[in-house]
């Protein structure tokens, strides 16, 4: 059975508030949805430079966003940066994954895992962060 993975819709609750965070959550949501058509295509051959894309630029970002919480004394700092680091374990575990061959014929579990990957973030602790933010 595949099925088309569902895409990344952008959402305005995923808005920080902070221009700089929200062009990239939103570059991050349109390089994750060029993924899906790829995968969907079979166009493997520029899936790794698409997750190595992905990795450095959500690098950076983490940092920012870091930088950010840092500034203003976020209550939940430590989680948040847990998260991000757990996160980033997480898509290293993709591109392995990817780069062995492990997700070969099982595409659709390899685009779930990177859509939730995004959407949870952004709804849990994103989400928060964007609450605290404009209180
Ligand atoms: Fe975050
Ligand atoms: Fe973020």
């Amino acid at each position: 059975m595949s099925e088309a993975p569902a895409r990344v819709v952008w959402r305005n609750e995923f808005s920080l508030g902070i221009p700089a965070v929200d062009h990239e959550h939103r570059e991050m949501v349109a390089l994750i949805n060029e993924i899906f058509v790829r995968i969907e295509a079979d166009d493997t051959e520029t899936i790794a430079d698409d997750l190595g894309e992905i990795h450095a630029r959500i690098s950076a970002h983490f940092a920012l966003e870091e930088q950010i919480m840092r500034r203003e004394g976020y209550d939940q700092f430590d989680d948040h940066k847990a998260d991000h680091e757990h996160l980033l374990d997480d898509i290293r575990e993709i591109m392995d994954a990817y780069a062995d061959g492990s997700y070969g014929d099982r595409k659709d579990a390899f685009a779930g895992r990177l859509q939730r990957w995004f959407v949870d973030h952004f709804k849990t602790k994103d989400a928060r962060l964007h609450r605290r933010l404009r209180t």
